[in-house]
């Protein structure tokens, strides 16, 4: 990041509308240089999210999860980043063309030169999100932190797009409110789709459950080591009030298949957020197809999974041994070691 290219007002006016959280009527993108701004700071941070998830789609199952060729669209694009991202993981030759489409024109052309300076080779169209559909081939729908910003019908439209998709790779912050949201898009769409991440089954939503009220579904990304000794960034935070070491994430990865494939590894559970450290023990929520459960790991009982479980880097998944509500053994499958 090089701190004099920055905008500092305009970041600043743009924290303001994502510290609401709410649909912005107002021109939200009005230079280059917002975009430019937001692309080095908020979207790179932004950047460090999909990186983790996709990350986590490298390392399932056999030889990692991978869509089907055919478009990419990243609805909602801003600054491009989430498409950026989707490319530079599966590599441009994965996609037949990427098909940026924002509200703002602006942010759809940004968006648009950074695709073409980065994948020269890649097919790059904006507009309209139906388009994506016409050109032939099963389409990937890429939407990242857009939830808050729309309001009902724009809702509805939007998931009624992912219905047309093959692959749906959504993140959105790991907030209450969005984590809450994207469970209700998962809703929507699950009698549908084989739900790949974060959940190790398609059944309902555990946390929709009576008394998971307060709970919601978020993980953590790192940033990259080193960050908080690099000048540019250490400003960024203060002016922006954000912690650089905690990046909380919701997300969803749907992928479209027969009902009799939609079942997950047999018994897995994926650990929301992450475990709360005692000194003798660690409190873990643990996600199956059974449901969401409280379940403890007495340190004694398992050290070197007690040890496992606390130094994870990204989303914990692993299959437990269960006794009455505590965990006696287990061995984690994600992230890899
Ligand atoms: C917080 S920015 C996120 C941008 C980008 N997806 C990212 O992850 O960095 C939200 C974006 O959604 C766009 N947006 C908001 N409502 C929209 C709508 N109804 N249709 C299309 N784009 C919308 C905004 O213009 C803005 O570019």
């Amino acid at each position: 990041m090089n701190l004099e290219e920055l905008d500092w007002d305009a970041l600043e006016r743009l924290r303001g509308l994502f510290l609401e959280g709410k649909p912005v009527k107002t021109a939200y993108w009005r230079s280059i240089s917002d975009l430019v701004s937001y692309n080095a700071t908020y979207g790179e941070r932004i950047g460090w999210k999909w990186d983790a998830v996709l990350r986590g789609l490298a390392g399932q199952g056999n030889g990692g999860w991978k869509p089907p060729l055919g478009p990419l669209l990243d609805f909602g694009c801003g600054s491009g980043v989430a498409g950026r991202r989707v490319l530079a993981s599966f590599g441009p030759n994965a996609f037949s063309s990427l098909h940026l489409h924002d509200k703002s024109r602006l942010a759809e052309g940004f968006s648009a030169d950074e695709a073409r300076r980065r994948f020269p080779e890649l097919k790059v169209e904006t507009g309209a999100p139906e388009a994506a559909f016409g050109v032939g081939g099963p389409v990937t729908l890429v939407v990242s932190h857009v939830l808050n910003e729309l309001p009902p019908q724009d809702l509805r439209r939007l998931v009624a797009l992912a219905r047309r998709a093959t692959t749906v790779l959504w993140v959105e912050p790991g907030t209450f409110q969005a984590s809450r949201l994207l469970i209700s898009v998962r809703e929507s769409l699950r009698t549908e789709f084989k739900v790949i991440r974060p959940c190790p089954h398609s059944g309902q939503c555990g946390l929709l459950a009576a008394g998971r009220e307060k709970d919601w579904c978020h993980h953590f990304a790192s940033p990259p080591p080193g960050l908080s000794m690099d000048s540019s960034w250490v400003r960024f935070a203060r002016q922006a009030g954000i912690d650089l070491r905690s990046l909380p994430y919701s997300h969803l990865v749907l992928e479209r298949c027969a009902e009799e494939a939609r079942s997950g590894p047999e018994g897995a559970q994926r650990v929301i957020g992450r475990p709360n450290s005692f000194k003798g023990y660690l409190d873990i929520l643990s996600c199956g197809g059974d449901g969401v459960v409280d379940l403890r790991l007495q340190r004694r009982d398992a050290p070197e999974l007690a040890n496992a479980l606390e130094n994870a880097k990204d989303a914990i998944l692993g299959r437990w041994e269960v006794r009455e509500g505590r965990i006696t053994g287990g061995k984690i499958m994600e992230p890899a070691e």
